[in-house]
Formats: structure tokens, sequence, C-alpha cells
């Protein structure tokens, strides 16, 4: 075979097989190039000089040849392969068990969000409390008859303590410490689990509140009335949420009121908004001296105000859940069909009721 007949062949080798052949044929042990460098060794100088040049190109030009043939070989192999290989991506993939974010976790979010705008940070203390942070500091001393107000659970005394103490009934405690943390001024919200000794169709022994605390110098009803109402047209995302004050008592606030906001109906539903009927959603008031002397501020020098809300009843209101002890029943379908996706992050530009 000639040199271009050589080269020709691999250029024009059909596949990778017969091309690997034309490699040893040429270039192997008992191949013609080979034969033709052994053959160098024999030859007298003058000749050498002459041949040697041209067998070493020759087996120059076989190298290249076989290298660009393979390349092309094999990428046209892998085309082919890419051509005829196909996953079908639009086939449904098996079911997965997906969770879901709990609603009161979801409005603990949009709580925490819309409260950010106006300038609070989020606050948090122990759910086994001291009746000192639940009750004392709160102007809730001793034989005080509003603790009874409130269905408390005592633990065991710990060691060497004097008093037990209680599962926190309210998230009130949350203003002292964070009042005794921060200093003044403050603005904060404390969103977590409450307990009470009370279980029928409308109260379970653990539930959510969220408290709600300004501390700062001027502070009037004006801007408690001003937040609250911010706040709640925010979180039910309207306009129209009217809010009405009614004159009330609890002993932590003075003066105190409870807020109600006016409902209408909406296809035989109450909805927030409008003002058809009132009902009551949160206990509030201006802090009273007393409590901001147990926070260890000057009574003279600071005033503020505070409100506490069942977050549950937010939750049922905005979401439109009718029975509150499903919210701890843990049952599946309920938490599949009021649940959030993980990735409807409440925000105030996005809509906080994602
Ligand atoms: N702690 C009260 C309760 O659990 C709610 C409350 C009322 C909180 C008035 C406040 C407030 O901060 O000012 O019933």
């Amino acid at each position: 075979m000639t040199d271009a007949a050589l080269l020709d062949r691999i250029a024009a080798a059909p596949d990778l097989r017969e091309l690997e052949a034309l490699r040893v044929a040429a270039l192997g042990k008992s191949g013609s190039v080979t034969a033709l460098l052994k053959s160098l060794g024999s030859m007298d100088a003058a000749t050498r000089a002459v041949e040697a040049p041209k067998v070493h190109a020759l087996r120059e030009a076989v190298t290249e040849a076989l290298t660009s043939r393979k390349s092309a070989l094999e990428s046209a192999q892998l085309e082919g392969r890419l051509a005829t290989e196909m996953l079908d991506l639009s086939l449904p993939a098996p079911e997965t068990p997906r969770g879901t974010i709990h609603p009161v976790s979801q409005v603990m979010d949009e709580l925490a969000e819309i409260f950010a705008d106006l300038g609070f940070t989020v606050a948090e203390g122990p759910e086994i409390e001291t009746q000192w942070y639940n009750f004392t500091a709160l102007n809730m001393p001793e034989n005080h008859p509003a603790r009874a107000m409130q269905d408390t659970f005592y633990l065991e005394p710990h060691d060497g303590e004097s008093e037990p103490r209680v599962l926190r009934t309210h998230t009130s405690p949350v203003q002292i410490r964070a009042g005794e943390s921060h200093g003044a001024p403050i603005r904060v919200i404390a969103p977590g689990r409450v307990y009470r000794s009370d279980s029928d169709a409308t109260h379970t022994p653990m539930f959510h509140q969220v408290e709600g605390l300004v501390i700062d110098k001027a502070i009037t009803l004006g801007h408690l009335k001003w937040t609250l109402e911010t706040f709640l047209k925010a979180f039910f995302e309207r306009d129209d949420v009217v809010l009405r004050m009614r004159p009330s008592y609890f002993p932590f606030t003075e003066p105190s009121a409870e807020v109600d906001v006016g409902w209408s109906l909406e296809k035989g539903r109450r909805v927030v908004g409008g003002q058809e009927g009132w009902m009551e959603v949160l206990g509030s008031g201006m802090v009273h001296p007393k409590v901001i002397a147990n926070i260890g501020l000057d009574p003279d020098e600071w005033q503020g105000f505070a409100f506490g809300c069942g977050i549950d009843r937010l939750a049922m209101l905005k979401y439109g859940m009718d029975d509150l002890r499903a919210f701890f029943d843990g049952d599946i379908r309920w938490l599949k069909h009021y649940g959030f996706r993980a990735l409807d992050v409440p925000t105030l530009s996005g809509g906080v009721g994602a």
C-alpha cells in the first residue's frame, strides 16, 4: 500500500474498530511503518540521511491522521447517542410526602414582617416562667383578684425556690424581660405559646399570643390606636378595617382598652372589614407606671403602650377556619388544606397573606 493510500484509508475508516486495525497494521510491532523505522538501522549513513526524514515524516503523518479520525469518529458516536437517548422530563415523578407551614407559624411570620416595617423587633421569653414575671411585675401582686382571671398551671417548686413556677399564662411577662434587657426606648413584639387550664370548643390549654410593647417619651393613646389600625389593615389586607376601643381593665395598663374590629358578611361568612358588627380582637392600654418602674425605668420620664392578641384567632379570622381545636390535632388533611408552602414567605411587597 502506498503512503497516500494508507492515509486515505485512515481518513475513511468507517468505525473505531477498523481504525484500530489500521493503526496496528502501520504502527504496531510488526506494522509497515514500524518496519520502515527498523530498516533505517541497517542502512549506510548516506542512504539513511535521505530516508530517515521521510520515514519519520510518514510516522508523523500517520499518527496525526489516526488521531484526527479517532476524534471525528468519537464525536459522531456521541452525536448519535445524544440524538437517540432521551429522558422524558414530563413524566410525573412519584409523589413524595410534603409538609406545610402551619397557619400559626405563617401568621407569626406575617406579624414579624408587618411590625418590622414599623420598627419593631421580635423578643422572646421562657414558657416556664416565674410568678414574678408572669404576675407580680405586671402589677398583679399575690392575692390580687386578677390572678384568678387566668387559670394557671402551677409547676412543682424548683429546689430552693420559695414560689413554684408557672406555665406562662400570657406573653405579657416578655414586656418585663424585653424592657430589662433592651432598656428604653423600646419597640418589640413577642409572639409565642401560652397556657391556661381551660378546654372547650373555643379554648385549648395551649394557644398563641402576640404581645406588643412600645416605651418612649411622650407616647399617647393616639400612637396605640394608629399602630393597631395600621397593623390590622396590613394583616387583613383591607383598607376598610375599623377599630373600636372600649374601656376595660387590665392590671398592667392604665387606662386599658379592649379593641373590637368591625366585620361584615361576605358570601354568608363573617369577614373583617366594614361595620355590620363588632368582635373583640385584642387587649391594650397605656403601660401602668408600676410596670415601667418594675422594668427599672422612671415612670415620670417614660411612657408606653402595650397590647396582647390571640394569634390563633387572628389566623381563624383571616384564613377562615372555624374550629380552634383542629389547630392542634396534627391532622395531615387539615394541614394540607390550611397549611402554607414552605416558600410562601410573607413579605409586605408580595402581600403578607402570601
Ligand atoms: N395579657 C392579656 C391577656 O392575656 C392581654 C393583654 C391585655 C396584653 C392588655 C396587654 C395589654 O399587653 O396591654 O389576656
